[in-house]
């Protein structure tokens, strides 16, 4: 099984998380603790927000594409899904592709349950083994769908939370886990006009804000933090040369504050970095597969160009000419 190198070992452990983080030279907080339940309910607002377009058009795509997927891969596959699922997405695309099994996989026992109780209102007959585990780890799929076909689905752009290397690591671990001649529907968002992308990560009602601010309120809540609020504005530019939107709570004044009893201390103008979310052009989607060891098939993709779903397939070193 592959080691993921580019995760540490104390990684959900949130309190050595914070403290290496403000430790650094740039302040960072992993997004990965954006999500407690009320970081988990505003991520779900973010998606319902008129300018935030990746979820509303992936479904789209995935509505339109679902049968031509169907048809490439086969009928009968399990579906293994690396997060828990959501209502909108899941059930039609386990119908379109015609699954003979599901498995949801997620880190929280809670969604995973939320999410097989929809999905048996749904869909009835389909067989459901979820899997409550951390899936940016190696795993062991249920034995229940040992013989079936494997269908892996990663939807939502989650890939593009984790920098370049730790994407790759993942991508490879999902081919350790769903095996050889598996397939991989992947949803990427795709680099466009700054304007649209900043728009989608600075809301005017300010949810993303309060989703950034989250983390903080968890800091003071969770680890005796005394972050003062008020000395922080959300700061969510694009970068163009990395290819990514970074989230910041950017300090607007000279603050200084303690974790868990050690200080620290931002001036005016620095920030703690809190969220990469990475956009890939279509090659770069496709070189990004290559790197992970799979091998880009077909793709599909909105009017607007704003989203991309892929279908990827693992099997043996091909020879090429
Ligand atoms: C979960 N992830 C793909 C979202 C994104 O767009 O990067 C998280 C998010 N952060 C701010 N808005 C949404």
């Amino acid at each position: 099984m592959l080691h993921l190198a580019t995760l540490d070992v104390a990684d959900d452990d949130f309190a050595a998380a914070v403290l290496a983080g403000l430790a650094a030279p740039q302040m960072t907080i992993p997004a990965r603790f954006f999500y407690d339940t009320a970081g988990s309910e505003l991520f779900e607002k973010i998606t319902q927000l008129p300018e935030y377009y990746p979820t509303r058009t992936e479904i789209g795509i995935l509505r339109d594409c679902g049968a031509a997927i169907g048809q490439i891969v086969g009928p009968g596959r399990a579906v293994v899904e690396f997060g828990s699922g959501s209502s909108l997405k899941t059930p039609p695309f386990l119908r379109a592709v015609a699954a003979s099994a599901y498995v949801p996989i997620d880190i929280s026992a809670e969604f995973l349950a939320m999410a097989a109780t929809d999905l048996a209102a749904k869909l009835p007959e389909l067989p459901v083994f979820p899997l409550a585990a951390d899936f940016t780890r190696p795993l062991r799929l249920p034995a229940g769908i040992a013989a079936r076909p494997k269908l892996g689905f990663f939807p939502g752009s989650t890939l593009g939370n984790l920098g370049p290397a730790a994407a790759v690591d993942l991508l490879r671990a999902f081919g350790d886990t769903l095996g050889e001649s598996a397939w991989l529907v992947i949803g990427l968002d795709r680099r466009k006009d700054p304007a649209v992308l900043e728009a989608a990560y600075n809301d005017a009602a300010g949810v993303t804000a309060a989703f950034n601010f989250n983390v903080l309120h968890r800091v003071n809540a969770e680890l005796a933090g005394t972050l003062d609020p008020t000395a922080f504005v959300h700061d969510a530019p694009f970068d163009a040369a990395l290819g990514r939107i970074e989230m910041h709570l950017r300090a607007v004044r000279d603050t200084a504050f303690s974790v868990l009893g050690r200080p620290f201390a931002l001036a005016a103008g620095q920030s703690i970095h809190t969220e990469n979310s990475y956009k890939w052009t279509l090659d770069e989607a496709r070189l990004l597969a290559r790197a992970g060891g799979w091998t880009p098939v077909e793709l599909w993709t909105d009017a607007g160009a704003q989203f991309a779903v892929h279908l990827w397939r693992h099997d043996a070193a091909s020879v090429e000419p």
